[in-house]
């Protein structure tokens, strides 16, 4: 696949990068700020990587000016930020923390000002944790709670921003979290992660409709992480295995969004299991006209059947047993998935354009004498945009691109040694160098 030069993919496409208030922000106790969900998952021994704690971050809470210099000198015209609600609603719901709106308010002035187009997450994985005493996402209030922290937002920045993303990768934050007990709040079992998804279906399609009652001329989305699964094998168990995974990791939540029902038919057990727990009733509540969909992907998986792993009964063939490309953290780098990926969701039909939203990759990076030379990095972007080039040149409907992530941030429950950044950033120090390919972006962009 050949990668043109930055102009080639129109005047009007959206560069940029993001960032989440959990992993960048700091500032953790400060201003008014209430507990969220990861301050206190952190603190959990044994949770995250080298006893991490998401307490100082990037201090991008104070040092956001000087961040926001660096997005506008690496060439890009977006910046994709996220709100954090426990900032914002100290418990979640009631009395609203003024200190923390004003954060934001200062913070999109700014990007207005550099001329950046503020792009805003309104839920990126950093729920108050006083509404986790509640339930959290498995909670029926969830559904309320979201609509009045969306409503707030929207009118309180409406006429500021007019991106939005409602949700950050469902999928994501309701299996780590509510299923796997991996990520914040650290749950486990069916009977958290079927409520959990069904209330984020629905907070979704209501954020959308809040979005667009009170924000006039806004453009809204929502993101989904999706990963292509492929089969190991031509043998029937492996195939059905990889149609399983599939459902959970690329259909779950676009499905019901589109206005159709949960994807039940090639998972009967899910159906079954659902049935039962009576977690999900089909609602058009569930279904939103969103203007894009954002998204976002990491890796592919090629997936085996495996009777003794409950439910899915399909275990992973790692990239690094089958010896293929892939990051520090073992993730598959195959561009022609995401390729195909952009063809698959752009032919669901519905979807009125695509936003890659997220795509990145985390290697070992060492800074030596002030530089950090991260030509894997640098090749991993190449491929990944010239798939997107390919898709959009084929037709696929696809306004805008944002890079992950803006600097090394907190990698969730692998701490600070997971490295994602076009910036690299030490943690002691707070230093900030610009990695080579972040001079890359910069001279393609520029
Ligand atoms: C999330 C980011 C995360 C990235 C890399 C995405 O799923 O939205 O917050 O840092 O993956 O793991």
């Amino acid at each position: 696949m050949h990668l043109p030069s930055s102009s080639a993919f129109g005047k009007d496409f959206l560069w940029g990068v993001a960032v989440a208030a959990a992993q960048n922000e700091g500032a953790w106790n400060i201003d008014g700020r209430g507990s969220s969900i990861w301050d206190v998952f952190a603190r959990r021994q044994g949770k995250i990587k080298g006893g991490a704690k998401p307490t100082e971050n990037c201090d991008f809470y104070h040092r956001y000016k000087d961040d926001l210099m660096l997005v506008k000198a690496l060439g890009f015209n977006v910046f994709r930020f996220s709100f954090s609600w426990s900032r914002i609603f100290p418990e979640g719901t009631g009395k609203v923390n003024k200190e923390g709106v004003a954060f934001y308010h200062r913070m999109i002035d700014e990007c207005l000002q550099l001329g950046l187009t503020p792009f805003a997450t309104l839920y990126h994985w950093d729920l108050p944790q006083a509404l986790q005493k509640e339930g959290g996402w498995a909670s029926v209030h969830m559904q309320k709670w979201f609509a009045r922290y969306a409503t707030f937002c929207a009118e309180e920045f409406g006429d500021k921003v007019k991106h939005w993303i409602i949700l950050n990768e469902p999928m994501g934050f309701t299996s780590l979290g509510y299923m796997l007990g991996k990520h914040a709040p650290g749950k486990t079992g069916l009977e958290h992660f079927f409520p959990a998804i069904h209330n984020a279906v629905i907070a979704q399609a209501e954020g959308g409709r809040i979005v667009r009652k009170h924000v006039p001329k806004a453009i809204i989305g929502t993101s989904f992480s999706c990963s292509e699964v492929m089969p190991y094998s031509n043998k029937r168990e492996d195939v059905e295995a990889a149609k399983r995974l599939d459902i959970l990791l690329n259909r779950l939540f676009i499905e019901p969004t589109l206005g159709r029902n949960y994807p039940n038919e090639d998972f009967p057990l899910i159906d079954k299991l659902h049935l039962k727990t009576k977690a999900w009733r089909y609602t058009e509540r569930m279904q939103f006209d969103f203007d894009f969909i954002g998204l976002q992907n990491y890796f592919s998986v090629t997936v085996k059947h495996n009777a003794l792993i409950p439910y899915i009964q399909a275990s992973e063939v790692t990239a690094k047993t089958r010896k293929v490309p892939h990051t520090s953290l073992g993730w598959e780098i195959n561009p022609d998935s995401f390729y195909r990926l952009l063809k698959r969701y752009w032919n669901y039909g519905g979807v009125k354009s695509i936003i890659v939203s997220e795509n990145g990759a985390c290697f070992k990076d060492t800074l030596k004498n002030g530089s950090v030379h991260d030509q894997e990095r640098i090749d991993y972007f190449k491929q990944y945009l010239a798939a997107v080039y390919k898709a959009k040149q084929e037709g696929v409907k696809i306004n805008g691109y944002l890079a992950w992530t803006l600097m090394d941030n907190f990698e969730w429950s692998e701490g600070f040694n997971a490295r994602f950044g076009l910036i690299h950033v030490d943690f002691n120090t707070q230093l900030r160098t610009i990695k080579d390919s972040g001079y890359w972006w910069r001279d393609f962009l520029l």
